[in-house]
């Protein structure tokens, strides 16, 4: 786990889930629970946003658009989630850039907008299942082209407010999660690619792990030097399973 100066961070993606009685059901639960010493956000469909801020936990959207405002008919600009009371926002998730071909620039710059505006990006990478199989080198490779649209973009700075979260493609939804080992070796080394930007920097950033985190595999993952938390799908859409995996992060 985590060092004194990062925080753990759990963030459930309900991605296009939820309803309005999941979100009363989540506000009930974890206002009930005590997080102490982990910051806990849920990121809902943004219309669900305003609701879910009732409750004592953190906001956070799963897009925004990198644009201010005006004629950009289905976007949500940073200041509007902002004034809902987001304090983050997931950008770069590989169903976005799958579905909506939302490239590593495009995503350097919704990352930007995010910071600019004082709320935090969690911005994701990983590799498809082609890439993994190819072995840890093509790994690298993979991610270190994510990383330097994110890295050539922001200042040391900015990234200094952002979060990162490690999504392997072949993990997600598909309940094969990266051993704790992978998921070590490639937050080590995210790390160390953003420590060529700023090495204090690098070390208090935030790295998440995300793919089939559940209630028996949190601990084990969480525990990991560089692993800071975790990014939930599927698992955060059940609040017994979502408060486990948040009291697993625990220091
Ligand atoms: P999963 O999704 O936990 O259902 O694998 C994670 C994510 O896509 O953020």
């Amino acid at each position: 786990m985590t060092t004194m100066n990062r925080k753990p961070l759990v963030a459930g993606n309900w991605k296009m889930n939820g309803n309005k009685a999941l979100v009363a059901e989540f506000i009930n639960a974890l206002n009930a629970d005590d997080a102490n010493g982990v910051d806990v956000v849920v990121c809902p469909p943004a219309i669900y946003l305003s609701a879910l801020s009732a409750g004592r936990f953190a906001i956070g959207a799963q897009d925004v658009s990198a644009l201010d405002q005006g004629a950009h008919t289905g976007d949500i600009s940073v200041d509007m989630l902002s004034e809902v009371g987001c304090k983050y926002v997931i950008v770069g998730h590989s169903e976005r850039r799958e579905d909506h071909g939302e490239t590593s620039d495009s995503v350097a710059e919704k990352a930007e907008k995010v910071v600019s505006a004082g709320l935090t990006p969690i911005v994701c990478v990983g590799e498809p299942l082609e890439v993994r199989e190819a072995g840890d080198q093509a790994v690298q490779g993979f991610i270190r082209e994510q990383l330097s649209a994110l890295t050539s973009k922001l200042s040391a700075s900015e990234l200094n407010q952002s979060v990162i979260a490690y999504e392997p493609i072949w993990a997600i939804g598909t309940g094969k999660t990266a051993s704790p080992e992978q998921a070590q070796d490639v937050h080590a080394f995210i790390r160390g690619e953003l420590s060529e930007t700023d090495a204090e920097v690098a070390s208090g950033m935030r790295i998440l792990y995300g793919g089939s985190v559940k209630p028996a595999n949190a601990q084990e993952l969480f525990s990991q030097p560089d692993v800071d938390g975790g990014l939930i799908g599927g698992a955060s859409l059940k609040t017994d399973d979502f408060i486990a995996i948040c009291q697993s992060a625990k220091i």
